[in-house]
């Protein structure tokens, strides 16, 4: 299929699709080289094919996403890159989509921010059995990243995303509240979930936080945007990036995250779970986007026993250590530690409310109070005697490669 590449209303590059795969065959012409994607660089002015292709299939819902294979067959389609090509690889996130030559289809006519969208997807990514004939393929669930079972909704006209957990504690849902909570009270930006349920099960809610006027870029493009010497830690090359990119307020981002992540106990902060907001039009940084995605964190998977000793946290996305990771920080003059007293209050209410006690039960409650009171504590200590401990900045303990986690099946995914 010949297609051009658009940026909102911008048409940006002309690309031939494989029909089959929905792959990017070849970049016929270049039209607009600035409205790339963040991180797709020019070879001797053409554009590496495979980069491109890269990030577009990368819009894909991933193949570790629960509940993917049995969604794929109800819809009657091979890969999830299919499903890209089906919506125009239209999204809730940023306003890149392709358009069919020849189609006359206009960006007004089609996005999802200003347009409603079909709830078809949605329901059989939430495991609702309908006959593929009959689907409306135009839904931003098509182009949602990340392994949880996760659907847009419109909710009292705004787009919500709806988020589960994975068995069988399913606390991440939980965790994202918790989350909002810890960072209201430190005044971090951050974006608010609260908590719902459906058919006995928990999920997340979250308002959409990009507008027709803004546009998310993650930390993983921008982290590809320039070439990373092998003496740079992963810090400092990002850092470095955003630097030659223009975003502004990068490190006292930083800095907050990283302390978040570190009281959370975070396990999944991977560089496609952060990111930079831009105006899709001008191209103007508007800075770092608001936390979130937090709730792979709190011994999400792991036993009351395992919460207390705080064994087997992995930390991403530039030190495998929460402790080495936090040495990144440049300031903690911000941080009001009093703002956390009912820290232990605010967990204790939100993992036994509603029918909560169906998956997390009383032990585990205490427990993970305990342990985020217990990195208050540590926090609070080290921030006394040996923070902010940013010496030298180098390549130990760097995170090697970046992965996101993925829930099964040693856990068992939720159905
Ligand atoms: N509130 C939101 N508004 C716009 N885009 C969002 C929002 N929340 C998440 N996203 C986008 O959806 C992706 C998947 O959501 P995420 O919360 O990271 O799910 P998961 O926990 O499965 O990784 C994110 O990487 C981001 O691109
Ligand atoms: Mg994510």
């Amino acid at each position: 299929m010949k297609c051009t590449l658009m940026h909102k209303k911008l048409p940006v590059a002309a690309m031939t699709l494989d029909d089959a795969t929905g792959h990017i065959v070849k970049v016929n012409s270049l039209y607009a080289p600035e409205h790339l994607p963040i991180g797709i660089r020019l070879y001797k002015g053409a554009v590496d094919r495979k980069a491109l292709d890269d990030w577009w299939t990368e819009r894909a819902i991933p193949m570790s996403r629960s509940g993917i294979r049995e969604a794929l067959e109800t819809l009657d389609v091979p890969n999830t890159e299919m499903l890209l090509v089906r919506c125009y690889g239209l999204s809730l996130s940023d306003q890149y989509w392709i358009c069919p030559e020849g189609s006359g289809i206009v960006w007004e006519d089609v996005n999802f921010f200003q347009n409603a969208f079909s709830d078809d997807i949605g329901d059989v990514l939430f495991g609702a059995d309908k006959n593929a004939n009959l689907l409306d393929f135009s839904s931003p669930d098509n182009t949602s990243d990340g392994n949880l079972k996760k659907r847009w909704k419109i909710i009292d006209g705004k787009r919500c995303l709806l988020k589960g957990g994975s068995n069988p504690f399913r606390q991440q849902p939980f965790n994202e509240v918790i989350a909002t909570g810890i960072m209201a009270r430190l005044g971090i930006p951050h974006v608010p979930y609260s908590l719902a349920w459906d058919k006995g099960a928990p999920y997340s809610v979250c308002e959409d936080f990009i507008t027709e006027n803004t546009e998310l870029v993650p930390a993983w493009r921008i982290y590809l945007s320039q070439k990373k010497s092998n003496s740079a830690s992963v810090y400092q090359h990002f850092v470095d990036c955003c630097g030659a990119l223009g975003i502004k307020d990068v490190v006292p981002f930083l800095d907050r995250m990283i302390v978040l992540d570190y009281l959370i106990a975070n396990e999944d902060r991977h560089l496609n779970n952060f990111g930079a907001l831009r105006d899709p039009e001008t191209l103007e940084w508007l800075g770092m986007a608001p936390i979130y995605d937090s709730g792979s964190s709190l011994g999400y998977d792991k036993l009351p026993g395992q919460i207390r000793a705080g064994k087997g946290v992995v930390c991403k996305p530039f030190k495998n250590h929460h402790d080495e990771q936090l040495k990144l920080v440049t300031s903690i003059d911000w941080l009001e530690f009093d703002k956390l007293a009912d820290v232990g209050d605010l967990i204790t209410e939100t993992l036994t409310a509603g029918d909560a006690g169906d998956y997390i039960d009383e032990n585990r409650v205490h427990a993970i109070a305990g342990s985020v009171q217990e990195r208050v504590a540590d926090l609070k200590q080290l921030a006394m005697t040996h923070l902010p401990a940013q010496a030298e900045i180098t390549t130990e303990d760097d995170v090697a490669e970046d992965i996101a986690e993925d829930y099964g099946p040693k856990m068992g995914l939720q159905s």
